[in-house]
């Protein structure tokens, strides 16, 4: 199967993609979308839309920083987690693809850097699964690096607790260590869309945890669970749980500085973990599937 670009998908007229101003479906042209009422979106030189709109951001950069989105690409290309990609598929597999026929509309909200709405692109492929793939992050760092790399996705800047996508036009909501919104993306899921939800359990890099938190926040907190409206149930849940080995410093520090743990610690636990070349850290998360009833 061969993706299309997402100009191509939008000069078609079948993009999903809605006008945050007015809610229209958006058209493009070669440098700009607009919409039926004239607001019109710049599409920027890496292929990406900007649909953030000033008045639904609370500050002037949002989002993960350039630094963070650096250390997360660094980190993911080592491919220590896919095992969550691979539990991402197997669900995907067993509980969604199956008529060959019909176009599925993935989105990703939070996306990051595209890690996984990119794998999750040659999943799609390998199984001749014909799909659009949509990526939305608040961060323009984040959907600069990952429009430069996934030329097939489209990728826009957006909040999620207000996505900028047409009523019912999603099939699969992806959120992976994200917030998630779910009432607003309710309206935006099919009548028999799904969500894929990924989030860290209490144990999940435990032995970082320890090391930078003087008093153990470990075993204290339960992950997230999505508030469920009764138009969505739990359909299936599966538990990753392996023990991962970060070989050098830098992928320590990376890992490091890809979480909100970083933020939070004090300088000089900062420097135990400069100083270790080895760690072995627990990967624990939940992955949840979600199903809209019709
Ligand atoms: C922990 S990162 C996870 C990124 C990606 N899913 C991954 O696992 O590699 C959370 C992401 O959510 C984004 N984010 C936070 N609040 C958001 C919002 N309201 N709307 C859209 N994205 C948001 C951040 O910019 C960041 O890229």
């Amino acid at each position: 199967m061969i993706m299309k670009k997402t100009s191509q998908y939008i000069n078609e007229g079948r993009g999903i993609l809605a006008c945050p101003v007015c809610g229209e479906s958006l058209r493009s042209n070669a440098k700009t979308i607009k919409c039926y009422n004239g607001h019109s979106f710049d599409i920027a030189r890496q292929g990406y839309i900007n649909l953030l709109l000033s008045n639904r951001k609370k500050s002037s950069d949002p989002g993960d920083s350039k630094d963070m989105i650096a250390a997360r690409r660094r980190f993911l290309s080592t491919e220590l987690y896919s095992p969550i990609v691979e539990a991402i598929c197997d669900l995907i597999e067993e509980y969604i693809l199956g008529n060959d026929e019909v176009e599925l509309r993935f989105v990703e909200v939070g996306c990051g850097e595209g890690y996984y709405i990119g794998k999750l692109e040659d999943f799609l492929s390998q199984k001749h699964s014909p799909s659009m793939l949509y990526g939305i992050d608040i961060s323009k760092h984040a959907i600069l690096a990952a429009a430069k790399r996934y030329k097939h996705i489209t990728f826009a800047v957006d909040n999620a607790s207000k996505p900028s996508l047409l009523d019912k036009s999603v099939d699969v909501f992806l959120s992976i260590f994200a917030p998630f919104y779910v009432e607003n993306s309710l309206k935006k899921l099919k009548s028999r869309g799904f969500i894929i939800q990924v989030v860290p359990t209490k144990n999940h890099l435990k032995e970082l945890k320890q090391i930078i938190y003087e008093e153990a926040i470990v075993g204290n907190k339960t992950a997230n669970n999505l508030e469920l409206p009764s138009k969505i149930h739990l359909h299936k849940k599966n538990l990753i749980r392996e023990t991962i080995t970060l070989n050098k410093n830098s992928t320590i520090q990376d890992l490091f500085l890809m979480t909100p743990h970083y933020w939070r610690t004090k300088r000089d636990l900062k420097v135990q973990l400069e100083e270790l070349d080895r760690m072995t850290v627990t990967l624990e998360v939940e992955v949840r599937l979600y199903a809209k009833a019709t």
